[in-house]
């Protein structure tokens, strides 16, 4: 099969598209051909070697860790799916022909969704998910800041706080605060002119993706006992306010919650591009600029 890897940690030039072996799914792992291959930041961060002292990769490695595809082959001890099933989730290596997935990291993927396509959601999806409820307890009525509200995860969250009863405040671009009141965004800040933290005031939680000097004035945007959370690390002190950083977790749960919202119309996916395997470097070099609007999927069938 093809898979789009890397021998040596480094920067671009060191991706290749290689013949490799198909794998064997084993017990409790299903063999998936893949469809779409979800492209996140943490794909140039692993390549780079910048997580590699708690996140060493044996190498060569494939890349990119979210995917969408066809259940092929059910490895022993999997019930509840079956050859053919359309599915999307977490597994590492996704940018190849096929990979294999442990039950507990996917769920079917929404009907209304093209496959491809489908394959940008779950890791952007259940970030945004597990910030907003796991680590930020959001409430309806609460008052919510998100940070780069154009982005992967910053554009699921933004639907997902809507959904949840919140008013939403948004960071973006000036050219894309039209596009974030779109998604739901009452308050689209235009994070280059403003200062965000003089309009966004007295808010319950923040969900940062962005860190640094953000993270730090954003503590000036939470009431007292709100929280900040962050994707990137970021654990600023403000005395009577939580702080908390976390690393998503793969949900079966909630995938299938995800996909109930994207059923249901409550989330529409932000999918900026779908391009051939043949474009996936490319993919790479573009997400790592950091100006993505919403996902950028490579739909390794064509
Ligand atoms: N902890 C975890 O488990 C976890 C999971 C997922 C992601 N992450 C991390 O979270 C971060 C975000 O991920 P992502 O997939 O959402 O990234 P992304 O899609 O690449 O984010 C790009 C977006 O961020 C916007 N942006 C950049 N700087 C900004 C700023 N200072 N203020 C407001 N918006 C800004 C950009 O808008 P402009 O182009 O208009 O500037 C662009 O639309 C990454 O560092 C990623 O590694 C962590």
């Amino acid at each position: 099969m093809k898979a789009l890897r890397f021998h040596q940690y480094g920067g671009p030039e060191v991706l290749q598209i290689d013949d490799v072996p198909i794998p064997e799914p084993g017990t409790g792992e299903v063999l998936v051909r893949v469809s779409g291959s979800g492209v996140n930041p943490v794909d140039w961060k692993l390549r780079e070697g910048h997580l590699k002292d708690y996140w060493p990769l044996q190498l060569p490695a494939i890349v990119s860790r979210e995917f969408s595809g066809t259940i092929e082959r059910l490895g022993d001890g999997v019930s509840g799916f079956s050859v053919g099933d359309e599915i999307y989730g977490i597994a590492d290596g996704s940018c190849a022909d096929y990979l294999v997935a442990k039950v507990g990291d996917f769920a079917l993927k929404p009907p209304s969704m093209d496959l491809p396509d489908s394959g940008g959601v779950p890791l952007a999806a259940m970030t945004a998910y597990q910030g907003l409820f796991d680590h930020g307890g959001i409430q309806a009525g609460q008052k919510v800041l998100i940070h780069a509200a154009t982005g992967g995860v910053g554009s699921f969250a933004v639907q997902m706080a809507k959904w949840a009863g919140a008013t939403v405040y948004g960071t973006a671009s000036a050219n894309r605060l039209d596009s974030i009141a779109d998604f739901g965004v009452d308050v689209p800040i235009d994070y280059k002119a403003q200062r965000f933290e003089e309009v966004a005031k007295d808010v319950d939680l923040v969900l940062d993706t962005v860190g640094g000097e953000t993270a730090e004035r954003s503590l000036a945007s939470l009431k007292s006992g709100g929280v900040l959370v962050s994707t990137v690390g970021a654990e600023p002190k403000r005395d009577g306010v939580r702080s908390v950083s976390f690393m998503m977790k793969p949900s079966h749960d909630q995938l299938s919650k995800i996909s109930d919202l994207i059923q249901d119309l409550k989330v529409r996916p932000v999918i900026d591009a779908v391009v051939p395997l043949i474009r996936a470097i490319e993919a790479q070099k573009e997400s790592q600029t950091g100006h993505i609007m919403g996902k950028l999927v490579v739909d390794v069938r064509r």
